[in-house]
C-alpha cells in the first residue's frame, strides 16, 4: 500500500513537471492559425486569376491585399515564447532564434501589400505585382514553417 502510494506520488510529480515545462499557449497558436487561414482564403481568388482559371476581378485582389495588411501585424504578435509547441503547430524553433527577421517579414508583407494596392490597376499590373506580394508567404514558410508530408 505504502509502496503503491509512493509510486503514484512519483508518477504524478513527473506528470506535473512535464506539464510545467511545456506550458503551451494554445490560445496564441489557435489565434495565429485562424488569421493565417483568413489570409489563405483571401488568396484563393487572386491565385486562380493568376493561373487564368478565373477572370480578373480587381475588387477581390484589393480585398486580399487589405486582408494581408490587416492580419500581418496581428499574426506577428502571436508567437510568444510559450507557444513553441502544442496545438498542432507547424512553427519551427528558428522563429524564436531569429525573431527580428521573422517579425520584419510580416512587416514586409504588409508594406508590399500596401504598395501593390496602388500599383495594381488592371490585369497586366496584377500579373506583375501580385506574385511579388504572395512571394512573402512561401519565402517565410520555407524557413519558418514545418513542412507537412
Ligand atoms: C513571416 C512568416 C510568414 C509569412 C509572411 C506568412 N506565413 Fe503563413 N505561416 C507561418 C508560420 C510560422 C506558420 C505555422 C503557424 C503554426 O502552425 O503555428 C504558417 C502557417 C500558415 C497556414 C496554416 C494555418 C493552419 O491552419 O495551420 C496558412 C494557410 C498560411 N500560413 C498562409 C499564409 C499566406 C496565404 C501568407 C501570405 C499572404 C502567409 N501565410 C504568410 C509564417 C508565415
Amino acid at each position: 500500500m505504502t509502496r503503491l502510494t509512493l509510486a503514484a506520488l512519483v508518477a504524478s510529480t513527473a506528470i506535473l513537471a512535464t506539464t510545467g515545462l511545456s506550458a503551451e499557449n494554445l490560445e496564441a497558436i489557435k489565434a495565429r492559425k485562424a488569421l493565417l487561414k483568413e489570409m489563405a482564403d483571401a488568396t484563393k481568388e487572386p491565385g486562380a486569376m493568376l493561373k487564368q482559371e478565373k477572370p480578373f476581378d480587381l475588387a477581390a485582389v484589393k480585398q486580399a491585399l487589405a486582408k494581408y495588411q490587416e492580419n500581418a501585424p496581428k499574426i506577428a504578435k502571436l508567437f510568444p515564447e510559450d507557444s513553441k509547441t502544442g496545438g498542432d503547430t507547424e512553427a519551427l524553433p528558428a522563429i524564436w532564434e531569429n525573431k527580428d527577421d521573422f517579425v520584419k517579414r510580416y512587416e514586409k508583407l504588409a508594406a508590399d501589400a500596401k504598395a501593390a494596392e496602388a500599383a495594381i490597376t488592371d490585369e497586366f499590373s496584377f500579373m506583375d505585382e501580385f506574385p511579388k506580394v504572395a512571394g512573402n508567404c512561401g519565402g517565410c514558410h520555407k524557413k519558418y514553417r514545418q513542412e507537412k508530408n
